[in-house]
């Protein structure tokens, strides 16, 4: 008989606390920037190699709303409009390949999403059907060769993708065979991931995001839910010279690799 009231007691207690944890991990305010509760979301399978031996998984998705001045609810300053708040991150194993750590690499993840419309698909995780396969390439050789110029420049960097996306942003280069708008956009969020070091042989890497730990979300004003469907997310993915690393040959031996999606991904 005693036993019966021992446990009946705790189980109102106990449901309620599960509910609230459930209602928790389903709801992210939408001005939360640390998680996001995605109103679309895509992820897609893609080769990072030598690095990681098996493939990864890119993830974007974003969740929108709308700020009224009536509220009294303001985002980066602005208060009136449409507005998307993006996020990405990676998924991956525990599987790294330490063989292939010959060198301190930094290895960095940027996403731009904004002025491009197309349709994901081919060569490149998607970004051919996007822009072309010259297009792809130019990207990649500009990247290669302005990380490659920054590290033999000898002044101080961090993250050398973030450093050269940062001055492209801020002075638009034209690619011939790209759309003109590809570095136009409110902003480039870049996340560096994994760093090597020859030293130990070892690779520190950052846990794979989910929605309740995106890498980063940002905020797009001015654009609705439909808008930020029909738009695609290019992720930039590079294994470049962390700064003070042993000078680099040529150009070729920085990473690059592109992949573009769209969320919701439309059947193929
Ligand atoms: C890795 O991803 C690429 C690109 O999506 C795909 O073509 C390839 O089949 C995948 N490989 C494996 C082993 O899943
Ligand atoms: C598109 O480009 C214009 C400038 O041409 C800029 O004002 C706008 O914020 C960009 N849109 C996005 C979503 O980044
Ligand atoms: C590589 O990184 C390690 C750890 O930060 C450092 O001790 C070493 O000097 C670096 N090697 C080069 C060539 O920069």
């Amino acid at each position: 008989m005693a036993w019966r009231s021992v446990t009946k007691l705790p189980t109102l207690p106990f449901l309620l606390l599960a509910l609230v944890t459930l209602a928790h991990a389903q709801t992210c305010a939408f001005a939360d920037d640390s998680c996001i509760d995605p109103l679309a979301q895509t992820a897609v399978p893609l080769s990072f190699s030598p690095l990681f031996p098996q493939n990864i998984s890119f993830y974007y998705g974003f969740d929108a709303a709308y700020l009224s001045a009536s509220d009294g609810l303001s985002l980066d300053g602005q208060s009136e409009g449409p507005i998307v708040k993006g996020s990405f991150w990676l998924g991956y194993g525990s599987h790294i390949s330490s063989n292939s750590i010959r060198a301190n690499h930094t290895s960095e993840l940027a996403v731009r999403v904004g002025n491009l419309t197309g349709s994901p698909g081919g060569g490149n995780n998607g970004c051919d059907g996007v822009w072309g396969s010259q297009c792809s390439q130019d990207i990649k050789r500009l990247l290669q060769g302005s990380i490659y110029d920054l590290s033999v420049m000898g002044s101080y960097y961090s993250n050398p993708l973030q450093t050269v996306l940062r001055e492209l942003w801020q002075t638009p280069l034209a690619i011939v065979s790209c759309p003109s708008t590809l570095f136009t956009v409110q902003s480039i969020p870049v996340e560096s991931f994994a760093q090597e070091d020859e030293v130990s042989g070892s690779v520190e890497v950052v846990d794979s995001g989910n929605s309740v730990s995106p890498w980063q979300t940002w905020f797009v004003h001015g654009v609705t839910a439909s808008e930020q469907a029909e738009q695609v997310a290019v992720g930039i993915l590079s294994r470049g010279p962390t700064y003070g690393s042993e000078q680099l040959k040529n150009p070729d031996d920085v990473q690059i690799d592109l992949v573009c999606v769209r969320a919701p991904q439309e059947a193929r």
